[in-house]
C-alpha cells in the first residue's frame, strides 16, 4: 500500500520498490512523527479543516499507535510501506477508517521528514548533553584523585616537562565543556519548526506555524518554506559537532593506551573494559579505548557522506536526501557510547604513581628549568637556554639525569649556579612555578577543580 497511487497505471517494480523503502530505518522515527502528526490535527483544527469531533478521533487512533508502537516498535518492519509516514497514515486509517485520511491536508512528506528529523535531533542532543556533562564530571572526580600523581608531559611524544594526572585530566575536562558549549549551539539553529511548509512553497491553509512550532516545543517557526524542505545545515552541524568531539575522544584513547603500553606501563586498566587474546594468554588488551579511536572514523564518514550528499542539490527537496538518516543515526549512537564507554574507562583506571614519577624524571624534562634558574640570576633566556643545552648534553654523556651532576659541572658552563639548582629542577619544583593561569601549580589544578564543580553542580 502506497500514499500515492491514483496517477500511476502500472504497479511499482518489486526492486524499485525495495530500493524506494526507507522504512527499515526511519522507523525509528515513528514516536517523532506521532507527535507531530498529533500538534498538526490541532492546526488543522484550529483552520477550520477538521472539527473538534474529527480531531479528537484523530489523535486519540494516533496516540493508540503510539503506545503499540512503544510496546513493540519492530512490528513497523514487517510492513512493506514505503516509509514511516505512510506506515503510520495507513494505520491511522485502517484502526478510524475514513476520518484518517484527512490528515495529510495541507502537509507534505517533505516538511514532515523535516520536523521528524529536528525532533529526532533535539531528543538526541538533550541525551549526548547529559553524557557529556557526566564525562566532564568523571574526569573532575580522576583528577580529584590524583592531584599528586606526576606524570610526564609531552611534545613530539618526548618528555617535555612534567603534569600531574590531574592537570591532563582537566585538559579533557576544557575539551569536552567546547563539546558540549558546541552541542547547545547547534541546538539553538536547529530548534525552529519546519512544519507548515509543504512540499517547497508553504501551506495553503491558514495555519498558525507560530503557535504550531511551540506547540511542538520549538522556539519558532521557519521563514521560508523553500529553505526549510531543502535544510539539512542541522544535521551537517551535528554531524560536524559529533566528529570533533570524537576527535577528543580518540585523542583521549591514544593518550591512555600510551600509557598503558607495556613501554610506559603507567596505568593499568580495569579487567572488565579490556579483553584477551585467543592464542597469548599473557594479553590484556585495551580494546575499549581502541575501538573508540577506530569510531572516531565511523562519525567523520558520516560528516563526510552528508556534505557530499548536499554538495550541488538544487532546491528544494530530491530523494537523495533520503540517504541522510542513516549515517547520522548511527554516528549519534556511536558518539554517545563512545561517550559512556570513555567514562567507564577512566572511571575504573589505576596509576602506577612510581612509574610515572620515574618517567617524568628521564628525559632532562627539567632542563628548561636551569634555564629559568639562570635568568632569575640575570642571563637572557636565549643565553641561558644555550647554557643549559650545553649542560643536558654533558649530562647525556654521562649517561645521568641532571640532578646527579656535580655543582663543579654545572660551574662549568656557568659559574652563576650554586647550590640550590638542586632544589630548582626537582620535579616538584617545576610543577610548584607553574602559578600563573591555567598553569601545572597545585593551587591553579585546586582553583580549576573548584571552579568547575560549581559549574557541574557537584557537591
Ligand atoms: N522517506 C523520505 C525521506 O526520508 C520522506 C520524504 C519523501 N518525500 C517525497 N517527496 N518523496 O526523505
Amino acid at each position: 500500500m502506497s500514499l500515492w497511487g491514483g496517477r500511476f497505471l502500472d504497479e511499482s517494480n518489486k526492486l524499485f520498490k525495495k530500493f524506494n523503502a526507507s522504512l527499515s530505518f526511519d522507523y525509528i522515527l515513528a514516536q517523532e512523527d506521532i507527535f507531530a502528526s498529533i500538534a498538526w490535527s490541532y492546526a488543522l483544527f484550529e483552520t477550520g479543516v477538521l472539527t473538534k469531533k474529527e480531531q479528537e478521533k484523530i489523535e486519540l487512533g494516533l496516540t493508540f499507535l503510539k503506545q503499540e508502537i512503544y510496546k513493540n516498535p519492530e512490528q513497523i518492519l514487517k510492513s512493506d510501506c514505503e516509509d514511516i509516514h505512510s506506515w503510520i497514515e495507513i494505520n491511522l486509517i485502517k484502526k478510524i477508517g475514513e476520518i484518517g485520511k484527512k490528515l495529510h491536508t495541507g502537509r507534505s512528506r517533505n516538511d514532515q521528514i523535516a520536523t521528524d528529523l529536528k525532533l529526532w535531533c533535539k531528543n538526541n542532543i538533550q541525551v549526548l548533553l547529559e553524557s557529556l556533562l557526566n564525562l566532564q564530571k568523571q574526569f573532575i572526580l580522576s583528577a580529584e584523585l590524583h592531584l599528586d600523581i606526576i606524570i610526564p608531559g609531552y611534545t613530539h611524544l618526548q618528555r617535555a616537562q612534567p603534569i600531574t594526572f590531574s592537570y591532563w585530566c582537566l585538559a579533557y575536562v576544557e575539551m569536552f565543556k567546547r563539546d558540549f558549549e558546541r552541542l547547545k549551539d547547534t541546538l539553538k539553529r536547529l530548534d525552529i519548526s519546519p512544519l507548515g511548509s509543504g512540499a517547497l512553497s508553504g501551506t495553503a491553509w491558514n495555519i498558525d506555524r507560530e503557535k504550531l512550532a511551540l506547540s511542538l516545543g520549538f522556539s519558532s517557526a521557519t521563514n521560508n518554506a523553500l529553505d526549510s524542505v531543502s535544510d539539512r545545515d542541522y544535521i551537517i552541524e551535528l554531524l560536524a559537532s559529533a566528529s570533533i568531539s570524537m576527535m577528543h575522544l580518540s585523542r583521549f584513547s591514544e593518550d591512555l593506551i600510551f600509557f598503558n603500553s607495556s613501554e610506559a606501563n603507567f596505568i593499568e586498566l580495569s579487567d572488565s573494559i579490556t579483553s584477551g587474546s585467543s592464542l597469548m594468554p599473557q594479553k590484556k588488551n585495551p580494546d575499549s579505548l581502541e575501538l573508540i579511536r577506530g569510531k572516531c572514523s565511523r562519525v567523520y564518514s558520516s560528516l563526510f557522506s552528508i556534505l557530499v550528499l548536499l554538495k550541488a542539490l538544487p532546491l528544494s527537496y530530491n530523494k537523495d536526501m533520503q540517504e541522510d538518516k542513516e549515517s547520522l543515526f548511527d554516528a549519534i549512537k556511536t558518539w554517545n557510547n563512545s561517550l559512556l564507554m570513555a567514562g567507564l574507562v577512566l572511571k575504573n583506571i589505576k596509576l602506577n604513581r612510581v612509574l610515572c614519577y620515574q618517567a617524568a624524571e628521564k628525559g632532562y624534562s627539567n632542563a628548561t628549568e636551569v634555564a629559568d634558574y639562570l635568568v632569575k640570576k640575570g642571563v637572557a633566556f636565549r643565553e641561558a637556554h644555550y647554557i643549559s643545552g650545553k649542560i643536558v648534553l654533558q649530562a647525556i654523556n654521562e649517561n645521568k639525569a641532571l640532578k646527579d651532576l656535580d655543582l663543579s659541572q654545572f660551574q662549568k658552563y656557568n659559574n652563576l649556579i650554586e647550590n640550590d639548582i638542586y632544589d630548582h629542577i626537582t620535579l616538584e619544583a617545576c610543577i610548584k612555578k607553574r602559578v600563573s593561569k591555567g598553569g601545572v601549580s597545585l593551587h591553579q589544578v585546586q582553583e580549576a577543580i573548584k571552579k568547575e564543580k560549581i559549574r557541574l553542580n557537584i557537591a
